[in-house]
């Protein structure tokens, strides 16, 4: 992606927080928009997943623009997702995609079709990669 799209995100995403709580809207919409979801989530702690997931958003960020960081930040999110660890099916990462863009097309008072097409980009590129991982070892 080219350094305009991810400054167009960046921004997107900055002006998400002028609404509220941006990540807390990601997850009402994440944990209902598929049965196999909720349960992941039974014992998390959300005041700390809240925070890795804001940071996950900003490692996505990074790699989109395919910065060093951003590559290591995304690494060891495939890692963690894969099969033999938190084993999410790449089946579920639509739902990831569905429920982030949602979410941000309610707090972004300027969302338009425009950015929905950048910011779907950036997480397209984002879940292929992990879910590429899963069957790693
Ligand atoms: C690009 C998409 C995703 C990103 C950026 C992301 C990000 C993260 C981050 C940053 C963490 C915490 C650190 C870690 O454990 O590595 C995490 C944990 C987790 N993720 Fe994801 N995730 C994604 C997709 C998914 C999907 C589709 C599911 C489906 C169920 C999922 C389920 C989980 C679970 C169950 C945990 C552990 C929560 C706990 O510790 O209780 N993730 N994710």
């Amino acid at each position: 992606m080219n350094d305009q799209e991810i400054q167009e995100v960046r921004e997107s995403f900055g002006r998400c927080t002028l609404k509220g709580d941006l990540i807390d809207r990601f997850y009402e919409i994440f944990l209902e928009s598929h049965p196999d979801i909720k349960p992941r989530f039974a014992n998390t702690d959300f005041t700390k997943q809240k925070e890795l997931l804001r940071k996950g958003i900003n490692i996505a960020i990074l790699f989109g623009n395919d910065k060093v960081l951003g590559r290591k930040g995304i690494e060891k999110l495939r890692e963690s997702h894969k099969r033999t660890k938190l084993n999410v099916s790449p089946s579920l990462y639509i739902y990831w995609k569905k429920s982030l863009l949602q979410a941000v097309s309610e707090y972004d008072y300027q969302y338009n079709r425009e950015l929905e097409t950048i910011w779907e980009k950036l997480i397209e590129k984002t879940i292929t990669y992990i879910a590429e991982g899963y069957e790693n070892n």
